[in-house]
């Protein structure tokens, strides 16, 4: 018998779950296991920032009371690059040494934003302050799940104050572009990030 799969807040003890969903999701949405000088290198970009500095926006699907997928993000994008840049790359800066740039290689293209939060506070993002990341591991995809983490999300961030909320997908990510577009999700134009679409949807649908 399959085990029961349910949405619930992160715990710490999911950590390692999640960077593992992370790393075998990574690749515009399929397996990245292999592809980086350390398969921790995603997850340390765009996994455990948040679960450190923003944990009680974080929430996973638990199958068996193992994560197999997971939301997570920020409701004050502003803020939160603060809070990377003075609590988050002082834990990781000495594992991942600034390269030198303009970067070359797909690793130090990685770990120059790492060391470069700031990027995330494009001008055509700041209207929308909250952003996410949502990833399943293969075999819980396309059952409703990554619908009820996003939902779940949007109604934390509201929550927390966040009107509205952002989010960026490799254009390659074909599926990922036709879920956000089915849930609602508007595009937006960012300058200078190709290879990437944004896009954002209000946190509320109450007036
Ligand atoms: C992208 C992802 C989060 C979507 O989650 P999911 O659980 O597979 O999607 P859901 O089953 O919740 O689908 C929600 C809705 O989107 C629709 N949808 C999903 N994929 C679609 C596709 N490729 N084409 C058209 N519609 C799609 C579903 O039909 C569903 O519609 P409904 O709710 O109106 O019936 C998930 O597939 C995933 O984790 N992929 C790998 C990692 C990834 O790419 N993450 C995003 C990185 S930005």
């Amino acid at each position: 018998m399959r085990p029961t799969v349910h949405l619930r807040p992160y715990r710490p003890s999911d950590r390692g779950a999640v960077y593992d969903i992370c790393v075998r999701t990574g690749a515009a949405g399929q397996d990245a296991r292999g592809h980086y000088l350390s398969d921790e290198l995603l997850p340390d970009i765009y996994a455990g920032p948040y679960l450190e500095l923003e944990s009680a926006l974080a929430f996973v699907l638990d199958e068996g009371g193992r994560a197999v997928g997971y939301v997570l993000g920020t409701a004050d994008t502003p803020s939160f690059v603060e809070a990377w840049r003075a609590r988050w790359l002082p834990r990781v800066a000495e594992r991942y040494p600034r390269p030198v740039e303009p970067a070359g290689t797909a690793n130090e293209r990685l770990i120059a934003t790492l060391h470069h939060p700031e990027w995330m506070l494009a001008p055509e993002l700041v209207p929308y302050p909250a952003h996410l990341h949502v990833d399943l591991l293969p075999h819980v995809q396309g059952a409703g799940f990554g619908r009820r983490l996003v939902e779940t999300f949007l109604a934390a961030a509201a929550a927390a104050g966040a009107p509205s909320v952002h989010l960026g997908t490799a254009n390659s990510n074909t599926r990922a572009l036709r879920f956000y577009e089915r849930l609602g999700f508007q595009r937006l134009t960012v300058a200078g990030t190709e290879g990437t679409t944004y896009f954002w949807h209000p946190t509320t649908t109450r007036p």
